[in-house]
């Protein structure tokens, strides 16, 4: 994001200028912070309002650098048929002190360049309306626009440098897993193949381009063991494809995804210890970075209030820890009805998830210990017979449900014998006790803002019968 430092910097260069030359480009952020009036300013951006007085015409200039939009104050004389809402201008004059009690500086314009016009009667974003998010959603090219889709990008973009910060400060690499694999790491068969577009027009005879079957990654995990292999810490950030035939409010078909691996770990708490932190971490920084993003969500999009102390309590409190078998007795106790039932050996459904975080005082709850034939194959035998569990832990968050897996993993060869021949080795050079975990990178923004459908949090959302763009 832009710091106010760059703008005043400007500023002093443009001082120094020839008159000519004077006009210096600052962007709306750095406009509305600057603490003293200055002449010769060039701002370009989107007309987000226009109003027309006898006296005065009044714009509104957004740029995507803020929330808040720059006040320009012109002369009547400069206004023209094609200055409306949605046109992109570029406007010229002094950065003066605002008698508007909202804003510290607007800009006195002498010239008005509209760079594109825009017809506002086709335009489907409308001047100071608020449209439901169902609406912009059938705009991915559009919806950038809007207040809140910018708000939600800016935080984005805070939230995933705050992330790699987290990591990089905490002495981890940074790998770029493969986006194209030729395995199923979580062995749920929810894969997208590869196939040259030529491949798949002819027969299916002919081999495939890697030899082998490829598919998009569903997730970094077995590459990243690998390099754990050799940094001990690493991480991973990068999009993830899943072919779930879902329509749910928190999947996508194409997500991203944080994945950490950690060697010589022997517990789960260690792995548990780094979401809880990671968590706490990310969230403090873009709260602190864009709080009237943020605030933009809390109060229009999030229900009353409720995600903004929600969140303050998960800040401030310690994560809560249960086992599988624990949250099976606590399901079958509850008095709410379930559509599925609770059963140990059975998979935790968001239903079932969702009572879990509210039974223990809507904070975050890692759930511990899940049945062995649950979970993937590479998750660390608990040798717990005759009950049979894995050192697996989800992290679910209140209004989401599941943010996070994890696991130790298996690092015993003979656990591992019929199972991915090169996994086997890194069991044999130099194999040591460790794990990982991913954290779905939507579903952490859904949970700080409060945001219901999991297709408003990315820029182009993808899934079952859904491509836009
Ligand atoms: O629990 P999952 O499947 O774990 C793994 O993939 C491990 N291999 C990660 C690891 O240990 N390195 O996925 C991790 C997280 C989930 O908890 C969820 O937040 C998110 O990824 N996720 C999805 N998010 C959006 N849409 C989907 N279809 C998702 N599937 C998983
Ligand atoms: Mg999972």
């Amino acid at each position: 994001m832009l710091g106010a430092r760059g703008g005043w910097q400007a500023l002093r260069r443009c001082a120094s200028l020839p008159r000519a030359q004077r006009a210096v480009r600052l962007r709306v952020r750095e406009a509305l912070r600057a603490q003293e009036p200055a002449g010769g300013v060039k701002v370009q951006g989107w007309v987000r309002s226009v109003r027309s007085q006898k006296e005065v015409l009044f714009l509104h200039i957004n740029d995507g650098s803020s929330l808040e939009n720059l006040q320009v104050v012109a002369d009547p004389s400069l206004e023209n048929r094609d200055l409306t809402f949605g046109s992109a201008v570029e406007v010229q004059g002094k950065l003066v002190k605002s008698p508007h009690r909202m804003q510290d500086m607007e800009l006195k314009a002498e010239t008005i360049h509209v760079v594109g016009s825009c017809d506002t009667w086709s335009f489907p974003l409308k001047m100071k309306e608020r449209h439901p998010l169902e609406y912009i959603r059938q705009f991915p090219h559009l919806r950038c626009r809007s207040n809140t889709l910018s708000s939600l990008l800016r935080i984005r973009s805070e939230a995933t440098a705050a992330i790699h910060s987290f990591f990089q400060d905490n002495g981890y690499v940074h790998i770029h897993t493969p986006i194209i694999t030729s395995n199923d790491c979580e062995g749920a068969g929810e894969l997208f193949q590869i196939e040259t577009s030529h491949e798949a027009r002819e027969s299916a005879e002919k081999t495939h381009f890697f030899n082998v079957p490829a598919f998009l990654t569903v997730s970094g995990q077995l590459h990243l063991e690998v390099m754990a292999g050799a940094f001990t810490h690493v991480f991973t950030f990068g999009p993830t494809f899943r072919a779930e035939n879902s329509q749910s409010r928190r999947h996508l078909a194409e997500f991203y995804m944080v994945e950490a691996e950690l060697s010589f770990t022997e517990s789960l708490q260690d792995i548990m210890q780094v979401m809880e932190d990671l968590f706490k971490t990310a969230t403090n920084t873009v709260l602190s970075k864009c709080p009237h993003d943020v605030g933009l969500f809390h109060k229009y999009i999030a229900p009353a209030q409720k995600t903004k102390d929600r969140l303050e309590q998960m800040l401030k409190n310690k994560f809560v820890t249960i086992s599988y078998n624990e949250a099976v007795e606590i399901l079958k106790q509850a008095s709410q009805t379930f559509t599925f039932k609770p059963e140990w050996g059975c998979d935790l459904r968001t239903e079932h998830e969702k009572y879990l975080v509210k039974h223990c005082g809507e904070v975050p709850v890692f759930v511990i210990n899940y049945p062995y034939n649950l979970k993937p194959f590479y998750m660390r035998d608990n040798e717990d017979e005759p009950q049979h569990t894995v050192a697996a832990v989800d992290l679910l968050v209140p209004g989401i449900g599941e943010l996070c897996g994890g696991s130790l993993r298996e690092e015993r060869l003979p656990f591992l014998e019929s199972r991915l021949q090169r996994y086997l080795d890194l069991r044999k050079f130099g194999s040591v006790p460790h794990g990982g975990f991913g954290m779905g990178f939507e579903r952490y923004l859904q949970c700080i803002l409060g945001a219901d459908n999991i297709k408003d949090v990315i820029p182009f959302p993808r899934f079952s019968h859904s491509c836009l763009l």
